[in-house]
């Protein structure tokens, strides 16, 4: 990390600085043009998946197979990570992941399920992440491909979330949606959201790191979704990798967690729960 980083880091992790730190934050996020990236990278939401064998246990646990949506894949590092993952924690679930981008150059990639640095599988990875590695991945050259059993039960299709044909009536258990609300404007965050939370089944989940946590709080109450108490200091995933432009500087850089605030979980947390159906 550069010592401007540091520094920066340092100055408005200071109390008396960090409401000066939200009023710099809140014009940028009026003021800079708002850009989507395909920016991503394998296994960096581990902490995420950990909550299948914590608050959402219930998820993996039962008979029925486990359906996974993963909406802005990109080039499918994080489906792939969360199904290496699901490989070696949960053998005996059936579960299938669906994942889809509006990108066509992301979906080739995550097609072709071949991958080196430059999609996203920068090595050495942290060890945490090796036993998913060695599961998921075979040799292919200098690079490393899906391997067949974990690539037959990931599909990955063109879509998007915001076209008027989009459609995922309530069918899924799990819903990834990550690090690209943030980069819509309010209107279109919400609509998208709506559409994320009509795609869970009722006492299902939704992962939404990355998004704007103003909006995201509000989009919270109005959809009545239950936020989950797990891991919330583990650092979001944009505020460290954007780590030469960090909070406030940046409108996608997220504040320094303030445990003091009445909506703690709401804010931080990036793990919801649709409410279960009326039995
Ligand atoms: C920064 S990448 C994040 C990839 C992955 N979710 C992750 O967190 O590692 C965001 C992706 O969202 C995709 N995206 C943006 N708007 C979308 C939309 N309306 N429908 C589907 N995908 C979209 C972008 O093309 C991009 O590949």
């Amino acid at each position: 990390m550069s010592q401007r980083v540091k520094f920066n880091q340092r100055l408005f992790d200071l109390p008396l600085l960090q409401g000066f730190g939200r009023s710099i934050h809140a014009r940028r996020l009026a003021r800079q043009t708002r850009f989507q990236s395909t920016a991503t990278r394998f296994f960096r939401n581990l902490k995420q998946f950990q909550a299948l064998e914590g608050p959402l246990s219930g998820l993996a646990d039962r008979q029925a197979p486990l359906r996974i949506l993963v909406a802005g894949c990109s080039f499918g590092c994080e489906a792939y990570s969360l199904a290496g993952y699901l490989a070696v924690r949960f053998p005996h679930v059936d579960w299938t992941i669906d994942a889809f981008d509006i990108s066509r150059a992301a979906i080739a990639v995550a097609q072709r399920g071949v991958y080196g640095a430059k999609h996203g599988l920068a090595y050495p990875l942290e060890s945490e992440a090796r036993p998913y590695a060695d599961r998921l991945f075979e040799i292919c050259g200098d690079k490393r491909s899906i391997v067949p059993d974990i690539r037959r039960r990931v599909s990955v299709s063109h879509g998007d979330l915001l076209a008027d044909d989009f459609t995922a009536d309530r069918s899924y258990d799990l819903v990834l949606a990550q690090n690209f609300l943030v980069h819509m404007e309010n209107q279109a965050a919400s609509e998208a959201f709506a559409r994320i939370v009509g795609a869970v089944k009722p006492g299902g989940a939704i992962f939404v790191g990355g998004m704007d946590l103003d909006t995201k709080v509000g989009l919270i109450k109005h959809h009545e979704l239950i936020p989950v108490d797990w891991e919330i200091e583990w650092p979001s995933t944009i505020a460290t990798k954007c780590a030469d432009r960090l909070w406030p500087w940046g409108y996608w850089t997220l504040e320094p967690i303030d445990r003091s605030r009445p909506d703690f979980t709401a804010r931080y947390s990036t793990i919801f729960r649709t409410k279960a159906a009326a039995s």
